[in-house]
């Protein structure tokens, strides 16, 4: 069931749980990560960018598909737009019947990005829609998304109050779309910035971290954890591997088969990991 990702944030921190966030870039991708989820008996977040949406065309074909998956679904299950640089997406998933928009407006200067952020909280409050966003200007070589960016706890809760978002995106060491493991958090800063912000956080770039440091992210206080390189990593080796072995398939259900395969049990594993359940 299609289900507030505010309120499942809520509930996993209090439990001490992450709430895994992955990456829809095709239809597949939904159909495992809730089957993943079903499995393990967890809630999941399923993410649809604004660059899955450029390589589609539009957000409609792969955002109806995500809802239908969602509404379906044996547990609850968010239907989120990230990292959505355009106020006009926010609104178009809006209307499509997305509950939850992450805007990115990180790029911006710091002031911009605070108006454009309340703007797009306004509208989609008005609409019952959940709203995640970021600080713009952290710092580091490539902007807040920079291993070396770091968000000041004050900034992250005086940008909480002024814009109203729901859930916060922090820069605490995670860098995106890495295709190793060694990303060191900085732990004593997720928890100063937990104690300072009264709404749950979250932590793109996740692919890069290990599991011990996402467990010891998660008793922090990060809550929100979004991956995608590393079950595209997955997707791809599995579906190369099974070509390699069988040159003469044709039909796309046996090589992407064996990608989903990959990518499911992957994210059961991540679910259960940010449960705290054993594997
Ligand atoms: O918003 C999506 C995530 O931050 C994914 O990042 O590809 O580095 O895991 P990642
Ligand atoms: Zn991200």
């Amino acid at each position: 069931m299609l289900a507030d990702i505010f309120e499942l944030a809520t509930a996993a921190q209090a439990e001490g749980k992450g709430l895994g966030a992955f990456n829809v870039v095709v239809l597949d991708h939904a159909e495992q990560f809730v089957a993943a989820a079903e499995a393990v008996g967890r809630p999941v977040v399923l993410q649809v960018s604004e660059n899955a949406v450029k390589y589609h065309g539009a957000l409609a074909p792969l955002g109806q598909a995500v809802l239908a998956i969602a509404r379906d679904a044996a547990v609850p299950v968010v239907a989120h737009l990230d990292h959505a640089e355009s106020v006009e997406l926010c609104r178009q998933a809006v209307e499509l019947g997305f509950n939850s928009v992450m805007y990115d407006g990180s790029k911006l200067d710091d002031a911009t990005n605070r108006a454009t952020t309340a703007q797009v909280v306004d509208f989609c409050h008005a609409a019952g829609v959940r709203v995640e966003a970021e600080l713009g200007e952290v710092g580091g070589k490539n902007g807040v998304h920079d291993p070396s960016a770091r968000t000041d706890p004050h900034d992250a809760a005086t940008f909480v109050e002024a814009t109203g978002v729901d859930l916060l995106a922090v820069a605490v060491g995670s860098s995106h779309a890495m295709t190793t493991r060694g990303a060191a958090l900085d732990n004593e800063l997720i928890a100063a910035i937990r104690a300072a912000v009264p709404v749950p956080l979250v932590l793109h770039g996740s692919s890069g971290v290990s599991d011990e440091g996402m467990v010891a992210a998660i008793k922090a206080g990060m809550t929100k954890i979004n991956v995608s390189t590393h079950l595209n990593k997955l997707y791809t080796a599995a579906l190369r591997e099974y070509l390699a072995a069988n040159e003469s398939v044709v039909d796309p259900r046996k090589y992407m088969g064996a990608g989903n395969a990959a990518v499911r049990a992957e994210v059961e594993r991540l679910l259960r990991l940010y449960a705290g359940q054993a594997a």
